[in-house]
This record gives C-alpha cells, sequence and structure tokens, in this order.
C-alpha cells in the first residue's frame, strides 16, 4: 500500500490487551512508506500489567519507527504549530480518552496530539476498545462519530454473551480505514 510522503501518527492508550495486535499493525504499517511516529498516553506509558512492561512497549514502538515515542503533554503539543502529521490514530482507543476528547479534555500527551491535530483539520482515526462502549460511552462515541474530520476503524461486540457492553475495534481493516481517512472517507461498514 502506497503511503509515501506520509507522515502518521499512532498514538497508544491503555487498553493493554489489544497491544499484542496493535503492534502487529504498526509493524505492518512500518513496512508501508509512511513515517510513523508514536505517542504513549501517561496510561500506558507507566502501567505494567499482565500484557507487558511499559518500558518494553515503548522500546519495541522505537525499534518499530525508528523515531523515540513522543511521552509528554510539551512534546505532543508542536503537532499543531508545526502541522508535522497528515493522520492520527489512537489505537487502542480507551473509554477514559473516548470520554475526555468528546469532553475537550487534554491532560494525556495523546489528547494533547488529538486536540493539537484537529486543529490543522486533519482526520483523527479511532481504533476504539472498552467494556463500556454500550453502556456509559455510548454518547460519547456518537458524539465523536458526528464530528468533523473523526473517522473509526470498523468495531463490533467482542463479546456479547458475557460483555454486553463491550466493544472492539477490527485492527486488521487499520490500513484501508487509514486510506479512507486520508481522503476524507468512514471506511464502510463501520459497525461489523
Ligand atoms: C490490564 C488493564 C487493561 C485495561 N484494558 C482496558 C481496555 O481494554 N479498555 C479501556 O477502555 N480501558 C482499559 N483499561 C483501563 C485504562 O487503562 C484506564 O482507564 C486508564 O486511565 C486509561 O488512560 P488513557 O486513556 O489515558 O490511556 C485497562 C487497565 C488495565 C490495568
Amino acid at each position: 500500500m502506497c503511503l509515501k510522503g506520509k507522515t502518521i501518527g499512532i498514538a497508544f492508550t491503555g487498553s493493554f490487551c489489544t497491544y499484542a495486535k496493535a503492534f502487529e499493525q504498526l509493524a505492518i504499517l512500518a513496512q508501508t512508506d509512511a513515517e510513523i511516529q508514536t505517542i504513549f498516553s501517561n496510561a500506558s506509558q507507566s502501567f505494567d500489567s499482565r500484557f507487558g512492561k511499559a518500558e518494553d512497549f515503548i522500546k519495541r514502538a522505537e525499534e518499530i519507527t525508528q523515531h523515540p515515542p513522543i511521552l509528554t503533554i510539551p512534546d505532543a503539543e508542536p503537532i499543531g504549530p508545526s502541522g508535522c502529521l497528515d493522520l492520527l490514530v489512537i489505537l487502542p482507543c480507551t473509554g477514559n480518552t473516548i470520554a475526555k476528547l468528546a469532553n475537550g479534555i487534554t491532560d494525556s500527551p495523546v489528547l494533547m496530539a488529538a486536540k493539537a491535530h484537529l486543529r490543522n483539520e486533519k482526520p483523527l482515526l479511532l481504533s476504539v476498545s472498552t467494556n463500556d462502549a454500550l453502556g456509559m460511552n455510548m454518547k460519547n462515541i456518537g458524539l465523536l462519530m458526528n464530528t468533523k474530520n473523526i473517522y473509526f476503524v470498523p468495531f463490533g461486540q467482542d463479546n456479547p454473551a458475557k460483555k454486553p457492553n463491550s466493544m472492539t475495534a477490527r485492527t486488521d481493516l487499520l490500513l484501508p480505514s487509514i486510506v479512507a481517512a486520508l481522503n476524507g472517507r468512514q471506511y464502510q461498514p463501520v459497525i461489523q
């Protein structure tokens, strides 16, 4: 897939169970011609869990992209004035980050990057992964779906029997979703 000349931000938030799939997609994206800049939320750069250690994820991101990740709000802020990204993907995007984004809160490097990037009227792509997508966060997802320049990696219920409010993105559809968002379109069908 030709993404030559494109610079893509990949922002990690704290849905740690999704990291295996997210890093798989990061490696695939790195094989395209795109430049990639990763960004880590406070949770994603500091919580160790059964899914791995935060410092190992940061190291892996740098190895794959050949760029040090952005880890602070001051380092994310220049994304606005420099206009350095063509597209920003939040992969994975937690319920916490969805709720804050929908309400204009900017208290993590990822939210700062999103705010700075949206100021430039460029596409923001969300790859949601949250247990409360059909619960407390449904209103926020609805609000973001109806917001200019925001797109979604197609998503659906991952375990309706045991986690009826949970929805996760089809990360395997990341690349076509990126291409669509770069062309100002939502990849369809968005609910799968
Ligand atoms: C092991 C573990 C797994 C988690 N998985 C998820 C998840 O899949 N989705 C989610 O929305 N939050 C999840 N969380 C909670 C978030 O990490 C937490 O809400 C955090 O404040 C998110 O901050 P961020 O959105 O700035 O990264 C998880 C937390 C832990 C410790």
